[in-house]
């Protein structure tokens, strides 16, 4: 099955390893761990300029202090999508945090609003699970309530409150691409629920949900969905639109990892 949610911004997922970081019994660790969830979020900052396909895992040692970490961006089949979720949690992950760029639905939400992902409605053909399935990862039919982990969420929030950034919380539509939607297509997702709507997240959530993987998403808007303004959609102002947010993004990542190693 085809996937090429590559088109629209990377999806950058980032691995947190984190199940023996804690901040009062092992302050080395917890640092190092700070350090290397910069290191990524600056890794995302580049491939997020970069918006090629590219799949990137990378582990190892940082720091002296054996923190594993892994970087993935995903593209390519649903196939790669499966095997690299199912990597990270052979190498030890718990949870992902996906980004996303979307388009927003709501129009009190403009660009460079942040939004956590709540729950998914999904118009993307086929399903990355399809074929024969390895019980060992999971079950044939996994449930998705709560795909979009609360704990988790209430992390972020938390995060956000501290940095003092507003965190809309909604639905995600996630879409195939790379064409975007029709005025028409908008106004059917607004009525079926959707906040926002993109070309990615869908997948990766349903795979590392299917393995257990704890999953966090947060989409960033770049714009108003088609339709909903005068202005044209299009790659480049996707692009612009995402750059501008790019530091806020950035500091809710690492605001989230430290809430994040604190709960491990
Ligand atoms: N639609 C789909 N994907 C997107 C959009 C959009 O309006 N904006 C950014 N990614």
């Amino acid at each position: 099955m085809a996937y090429t949610a590559m088109q629209e911004l990377a999806t950058q997922v980032f691995y947190l390893r984190a199940a023996h970081v804690c901040q009062d019994e092992d302050p080395m660790l917890a640092r190092a761990l700070r350090r290397v969830a910069r290191d990524e979020v600056l890794h995302m900052a580049f491939y997020r300029d970069a918006v090629k396909a590219h799949l990137e895992v990378s582990g190892g040692e940082r720091g002296g202090c054996g923190v594993r970490h892994q970087r993935c961006a995903i593209a390519g089949a649903a196939a790669e999508i499966e095997h690299q979720g199912r990597r990270l949690l052979a190498l030890g992950c718990e949870a992902v945090l996906i980004t996303n760029a979307a388009g927003s639905l709501r129009r009190e939400m403009g660009p460079g609003a942040l939004m956590a992902v709540t729950d998914h409605i999904s118009f993307i053909p086929g399903n990355p699970l399809i074929g024969p399935n390895d019980d060992a990862y999971g079950p044939r039919f996994p449930a998705l309530e709560d795909a979009y982990d609360p704990a988790l969420r209430a992390l972020l929030q938390r995060a956000a409150a501290r940095l003092n950034v507003t965190l809309n919380e909604g639905v995600y539509a996630g879409c195939l691409g790379p064409s975007f939607e029709t005025p028409a297509e908008i106004r059917a997702y607004a009525k079926l629920g959707a906040d926002a709507v993109g070309m990615s997240t869908v997948p990766e959530t349903i795979v590392a949900r299917h393995c257990g993987l704890r999953v966090a998403a947060v989409s960033v808007i770049t714009n108003l969905a088609a339709g909903m303004s005068d202005e044209k959609l299009s790659h480049e102002q996707t692009l612009s639109a995402a750059g501008r947010a790019a530091d806020t993004l950035t500091r809710l990542v690492i605001a989230f990892l430290e809430e994040y190693a604190r709960t491990a």
